[in-house]
């Protein structure tokens, strides 16, 4: 009897520190959710486009739609983003994985220009930022609160 008695209580305070968890996780953000990434600033050195139109700039990932970056429209100009607008987050990164992302120029002719086509991956962002930097043609900074270098979860709760 007594055992009998110890396997029902047993279960629902097992169900309770569960629930307690998963409260406690899910309202720290991002620790459990998937992590967005968003861009935060942007200059490129560079047009593909020898037409005298302006430029439409997109940033797409493997699987995803393309994110066309609509106020990106002129070289050597740094544009600054906070991140709410109305196309961010840019996308999103699994859990310890990468995805394969680049940064491209619509083309009225020919296909696409790439600027550059890389493994975005959780681990580049060191306290939560990423600078990517290709001569000659971008520089672009990522934040992902979420993601870490360093593969732990409270890092950024820090800082
Ligand atoms: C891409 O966009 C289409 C139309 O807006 C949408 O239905 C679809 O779910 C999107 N795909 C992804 C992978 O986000
Ligand atoms: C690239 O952008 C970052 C962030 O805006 C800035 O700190 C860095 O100096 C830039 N580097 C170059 C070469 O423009």
């Amino acid at each position: 009897m007594r055992s009998r008695r110890l396997v029902p209580s047993s279960i629902p305070i097992s169900r309770a520190a569960l629930l307690v968890a998963h409260v406690l996780l899910c309202s720290l953000p991002g620790i459990v959710s998937s992590k967005s990434v968003i861009l935060s600033s942007i200059k490129i050195f560079t047009t593909h486009e020898w037409m005298p139109t302006k430029p439409t700039i997109y940033f797409h990932c493997q699987g995803a739609n393309e994110t066309i970056l609509p106020d990106v429209k002129e070289k050597d100009f740094l544009y600054i983003f906070s991140g709410e607008e109305s196309w961010q987050p840019l996308t999103e990164l699994p859990e310890k994985k990468c995805r394969r992302c680049g940064l491209y120029e619509h083309n009225t002719l020919k296909s696409d220009d790439v600027f550059d086509e890389w493994e975005l991956c959780p681990s580049n962002f060191v306290h939560g930022k990423y600078v990517r930097l290709k001569r000659n043609e971008f520089n672009a900074t990522f934040v992902c609160p979420q993601c870490t270098a360093f593969g732990g979860t409270n890092l950024w709760l820090q800082g």
